[in-house]
């Protein structure tokens, strides 16, 4: 190849500019008039900032001015601005073309177009905040209702007390059973008020990581979930003999076990399965804390067991299933508690096996 067929080349391909020192253009090629939407006689003299993007931070010029003058090449995605205030997204190199005493002659600069991968990612992302945000409500819609459930029995509760407080006042004879009563009361109404306090935890991200007992995590979530429990039928069993501690996110681990309840439920009534049962174990090495979690719903497919942790995989209908449950799960597992979570079949359903390591683990490799 020549070098007029090299530059040939690259001006067919890519945008291509020159400008002086000063950052005056004395050059572009077709594309570079045709993307940014100025005639050649518009650009040629002009400062190169006339493509500049009002967005982009003045450190970013300093820092390719101070690359180039320093005889280096810059090298970045940039966003643009064309004539007609259109944003363009564009691969940078910018190249010092020196003499040959060695000082600078001028720039060279060679832009691809990017602007249309960059919008996709977006809009994949835009997606994906959706979805999320999809199957956020809709387990908050399912911890609606055992609220609604926790709410019931200490409602009922407070209606009776207070009809006997009114008989009692009536009566004006038993002033400690008034008292007893009132005090009653008060203490149903805090017990409400904790649920809800506990409901909205849930779904508020921690802030700290703290050490807590994994069986306690579990009862805690289990006792929050009993309206979802008793409407499906679900025997759950914890089992934990050691008293296992994890060191993270007590809400995001929670909701680790509330997807895979949530998933063993629905296989449960898909199937039609008569006695539910749930069994999480949690033992520890001196390595690592290992939750089994295996429910008796006939286990998943071998065709798409591979399949489950991926983004967006289900085998529900859209209306009630985004596939992001066990995506989260791993996501939660993998990045927050630095530990794994794989699933295999049992003799009569699923198990997924959750390792994270032991904080005592974590603390000793610091
Ligand atoms: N306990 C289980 N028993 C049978 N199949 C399961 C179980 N857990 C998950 N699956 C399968 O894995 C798929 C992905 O689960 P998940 O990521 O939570 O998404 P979704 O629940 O929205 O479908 C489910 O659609 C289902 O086919
Ligand atoms: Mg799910």
């Amino acid at each position: 190849m020549t070098l007029a067929q090299y530059k040939n080349a690259i001006e067919q391909s890519n945008i291509v500019s020159k400008t002086d020192i000063n950052g005056i253009i004395t050059f572009v090629n077709d594309e570079f008039c045709k993307i940014f939407e100025y005639s050649r006689e518009e650009l040629i003299g002009k400062n190169h900032n006339i493509v500049r993007h009002p967005d982009v931070p003045k450190e970013v010029f300093k820092n390719l001015w101070d690359t180039i003058l320093a005889k280096k090449t810059y090298k970045s995605m940039v966003k643009n601005l064309s004539k007609y205030g259109k944003t363009l997204y564009v691969n940078t190199t910018v190249i010092p073309i020196l003499d040959n005493k060695g000082f600078i002659e001028e720039f060279i600069a060679i832009r691809y177009d990017v602007t249309q991968s960059i919008e996709l990612a977006k809009q994949m992302q835009e997606k994906d905040r959706f979805l999320f945000q999809q199957s956020r409500l809709a387990a908050m819609g399912e911890m609606i209702g055992n609220i609604a459930h926790q709410w019931r029995q200490p409602l009922n509760e407070l209606g009776i007390t207070v009809y006997e407080m009114k008989k009692l006042f009536l009566s004006n004879k038993k002033p400690d059973e008034f008292l007893q009563s009132y005090k009653h009361s008060k203490d149903v109404i805090k017990k409400m008020s904790n649920t809800i306090e506990d409901f909205r935890n849930f779904f508020s991200p921690n802030k700290q990581k703290e050490l807590f007992l994994v069986k306690d995590a579990v009862e805690h979530l289990l006792t929050m979930m009993q309206g979802s429990i008793y409407k499906h039928a679900l025997h759950v069993e914890v089992q934990d003999n050691k008293g296992i501690q994890l060191d993270g996110y007590f809400n995001e681990f929670n909701q680790v076990i509330l997807n895979l309840i949530n998933n063993s439920k629905d296989a449960f009534n898909q199937r039609k399965i008569e006695n539910r049962k749930i069994n999480i174990t949690i033992d520890a090495d001196n390595k690592n804390a290992t939750i089994l979690y295996s429910d008796n719903a006939k286990g998943i497919d071998e065709n798409i067991i591979d399949k489950v942790f991926d983004p967006y995989f289900t085998t529900k209908h859209s209306s009630e299933g985004t596939g992001l449950g066990l995506y989260m799960s791993e996501m939660i597992i993998q990045k927050s508690m630095k530990g794994s979570i794989k699933v295999y079949n049992n003799k009569s359903g699923a198990t997924f096996e959750i390792k994270i390591p032991l904080y005592k683990e974590k603390y000793n490799e610091q």
